[in-house]
């Protein structure tokens, strides 16, 4: 049942294995070293918005157990491992590199190089600094300016070590959980809002992408967008499946494959769209090296009865597949799917599967946790990776998210997705049987 060679038969001997995580997730000292408040630990504060009034302290600790993390990624044996950096430990107020904040990134890429681990690193995993959000955030087209001059400071200091950078982790999460339906930092709503912070976003990775390669010629540069592709749930709802897709998933992307957001849905969202100017084109289309897919769960989509609705959504627990404890839908098939397409669609740069992975209800016990489902889910959509590359899709790697359990955003530490487990009272870590199995697999890959 642990075993990864069937799963993986169809992917190439140098398919890339890694594990990833974020720095607000992980790395806790959030006021160490001349950090100041990003808007998650605003938000955490905020009450009601984060469960069991979790924050961002301790998380794993990772600030100071580092070594030991890196320690644990190579004995596993993965290829690369993707983190981020904080913004606001680079940049704690405007315009000011913070040389302590940014040292803390350039041991911790030297500790991946002397252990043979390719560094990936994102560069805005959603914790903006505060004083950032306070001169309008992802409102504020300027925030795109001071994007670009963070990444260069970070391109500067890491240079070529990194393997892949990713201007930003999904910013459909960004824009509208965080300024549209508020349940994420920095918790503001409305449509207009929600379309305004995508644009800036996407114009902060446009701008990023040219100092990034000067900065790091021989890095490949990319960004993470994530998917939860949309299925009919009769076949008279295929149009409203266009516009789910074409509003969440294709939002993101279309601008940078062809200048434009989505004709379909910018018709419907004229009234709400941000200013646009005519250079804005341009610098949306940078040319990446290759593009991060982040794919958990579909959505069932139908039409909707509400005038005021583009769409229906399907709650996951009447979608009658078997859910993960976080409550999505487990549907292997639809990363497949979503490879295929896009690759038709769009002919992406080259494809990593930068987060895919499971939260499940994980029990220790006498130092073992047997999670069953989550090696389940992994093999599943393994395989649905290897169909996807038989059926022509141009996928080089995949990173499991995540490497060990962590703050899960709104969920606090409540929901578990990590290879590791972590005893939040200890910090004691201890591999789970699906972090055997992938380090069994990767060990005999590697003989
Ligand atoms: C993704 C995020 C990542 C993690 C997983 C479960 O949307 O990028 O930080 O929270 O979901």
């Amino acid at each position: 049942m642990y075993d990864l060679s069937a799963a993986t038969a169809k992917l190439p001997s140098d398919f890339i294995f890694g594990v990833a995580t974020a720095a607000f997730q992980i790395e806790g000292a959030t006021h160490e070293d001349g950090r100041t408040d990003s808007i998650w630990d605003t938000f955490c504060r905020t009450p009601g918005k984060v469960k069991n009034g979790d924050t961002g302290e301790p998380a794993c600790d990772h600030y100071h157990r580092w070594p030991q993390d890196l320690d644990l990624i190579r004995e596993l044996g993965f290829d690369a491992y993707r983190l981020s950096v904080s913004w606001a430990r680079v940049m704690p107020e405007p315009g000011v590199i913070n040389a302590k904040g940014l040292d803390f990134y350039v041991r911790l890429i030297d500790g991946l190089c002397k252990r043979g681990i390719a560094p990936w690193v994102t560069l805005y995993h959603w914790d903006m600094p505060q004083w950032l959000e306070d001169r309008g955030g992802w409102l504020n087209r300027e925030s795109a300016w001071y994007f670009a001059q963070y990444a260069e400071a970070v391109g500067k200091a890491l240079g070529n070590k990194v393997a892949g950078w990713c201007t930003l982790n999904e910013p459909f999460c960004s824009a509208y959980l965080g300024y549209r339906w508020g349940i994420h930092a920095p918790g503001r709503t409305g449509l207009a809002n929600g379309l305004a912070a995508a644009h800036h976003l996407l114009l902060a990775h446009g701008l990023s992408v040219p100092r990034l390669r000067e900065a790091a010629p021989d890095s490949k540069v990319g960004i993470t967008l994530n998917f939860t592709p949309g299925y009919p749930v009769t076949p008279m709802d295929q149009g409203a499946v266009e516009v789910y897709n074409a509003e969440n998933g294709y939002w993101f992307l279309e601008p940078l494959m062809t200048g434009h957001y989505p004709s379909i849905v910018a018709k419907l969202h004229a009234h709400a769209m941000p200013r646009i100017l005519a250079e804005d084109a341009a610098i949306l289309q940078a040319p990446l090296d290759f593009l991060g897919i982040n794919y958990y769960s579909r959505a069932l989509v139908k039409q909707s009865q509400d005038p005021d609705k583009l769409y229906d959504t399907v709650p996951a627990e009447e979608t009658g597949g078997e859910l993960t404890d976080i409550g999505w839908e487990i549907y292997p098939t639809g990363l497949r799917d979503l490879l295929l397409d896009l690759q038709s669609r769009y002919n992406p740069p080259p494809m990593y599967i930068t987060e895919n992975g499971a939260a499940c209800a994980d029990v220790l016990e006498n130092g073992e946790v047997q999670d069953e489902q989550r090696c389940r889910y992994y093999r599943h959509h393994l395989a649905a990776v290897g169909e996807a590359l038989e059926g022509g899709a141009d996928v080089r790697g995949y990173f499991c998210w995540s490497l060990m359990d962590n703050f899960e955003w709104a969920e606090g530490y409540s929901k578990r997705f990590g290879l590791v487990h972590v005893d939040y009272d200890t910090q004691l870590r201890t591999p789970k049987a699906s972090a055997q199995m992938f380090a069994r697999y990767l060990k005999q890959r590697n003989r």
